[in-house]
């Protein structure tokens, strides 16, 4: 078992080495080169995170790694070959940018792939493998401890392009999910080396979505001395956008008015609710609110939280802990 997992590091090392030498190297590598340019990155960027190109074809990487039936088949376990029903093997990425993720001490566990054109799906990223967790690891990690330790704040955006683009305008501590949902695993992993982190979604309803779920996931595992914000961009702008028009520092203004987690809950709730500063209107945000403060781990947090609904609700916080005991029951 552990064999294996050596084999699959080892083997994912030199896929990561193919793809970079076909960004150098390969006959159609200009339209990656071209691509990369038209997107505003640089070399020393693109050479930083290790950026690859995977040629367009069936079988490049296949023809470079493997030369036996067992090496075949790691491949297909590494999630780097496809195995068809008629026992075919062939390349998972082709014609596409290759982003390699890395796991914390540097090791190549997977990777991000985005068509040069129009192709769907616009991104493909490996399966999920012996080595490769996707609720576990985060893009971009590696790079930002490689830039900074400690680290005092992450910033978790959602794509590759993101991370890359911040990065290149001295933005070193973004992190982005596999084009999975951020897991409580993830916000651990990340609580253990900073103790502030501020969600930045697409200015766009699937960012939007991701928020109200990041908010969800957060309320029953936040810690007093972690701190947790949600940051806005205007509608059609994602973090590589902004950062290009504004620079960093337009970028850092807007995250210093990022909302705190109170702020954004109460104003999620809000938001559904027809007239909240009525009475009716009070009475409905405290019945919503309630059950979630509850449930804060963080003792001091838990107590600014009511405070802060007692302001909002004009309520008790003595009545608001009995609601949410009643709201609790079934
Ligand atoms: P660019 O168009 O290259 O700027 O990508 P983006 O990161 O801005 O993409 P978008 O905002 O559409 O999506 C955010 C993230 O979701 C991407 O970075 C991917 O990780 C993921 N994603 C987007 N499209 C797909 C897809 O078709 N398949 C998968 N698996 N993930 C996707
Ligand atoms: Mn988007
Ligand atoms: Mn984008
Ligand atoms: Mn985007
Ligand atoms: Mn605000």
């Amino acid at each position: 078992k552990q064999e294996e997992r050596t084999n699959l590091y080892e083997l994912m090392g030199s896929a990561n080495e193919f793809y970079q030498r076909q960004l150098r190297y390969h006959d159609a590598k200009q339209a990656a080169v071209d691509y990369l340019k038209n997107r505003g990155l640089s070399g020393k960027a693109a050479k930083f995170f290790n950026i690859g190109f995977a040629p367009p074809g069936w079988q490049n990487l296949q023809d470079s790694l493997a030369n036996d039936d067992e090496s075949l088949a790691a491949m297909v376990t590494a999630g780097l070959t496809i195995k068809n029903d008629q026992g075919r093997h062939y390349d998972r990425f082709r014609n596409r940018i290759i982003f390699p993720i890395r796991d914390v001490r540097g090791r190549t566990i997977g990777f991000g792939a985005r068509t040069l054109g129009d192709d769907k799906p616009k991104y493909l990223n490996s399966p999920e493998t012996p080595i490769f967790n996707k609720g576990q690891e985060l893009y971009g990690l590696y790079e930002c401890r490689q830039i900074r330790q400690p680290l005092k704040r992450f910033l978790i955006v959602e794509g590759y392009m993101d991370v890359v683009a911040l990065h290149e305008f001295g933005i070193h501590y973004a992190v982005a999910t596999l084009g999975t949902a951020t897991s409580d695993t993830h916000l651990q992993k990340l609580f253990k080396i900073a103790p502030e982190i501020v969600f930045c979604f697409d200015g766009d309803e699937a960012g939007r979505r991701a928020a109200k779920r990041g908010l969800e996931l957060v309320l029953p595992i936040i810690e007093d001395g972690q701190q947790i914000r949600f940051m806005f961009l205007p509608e059609g702008e994602d973090p590589d956008s902004l950062v290009r028009k504004e620079g960093k520092d337009g970028f850092e203004l807007r995250m210093q008015d990022a909302d705190g987690l109170s702020e954004f809950l109460l104003q999620t709730l809000k938001d559904d609710i027809d007239d909240p500063a009525s009475l009716e209107g009070r009475a409905r945000l405290a019945k919503l609110a309630a059950p979630l403060i509850k449930n804060i781990p963080g003792i001091a947090l838990r107590s600014l939280f009511w405070q802060d609904l007692k302001e909002h609700t004009h309520i008790d916080v003595d009545e608001l802990k009995q609601l949410a005991e009643s709201e609790a029951k079934p």
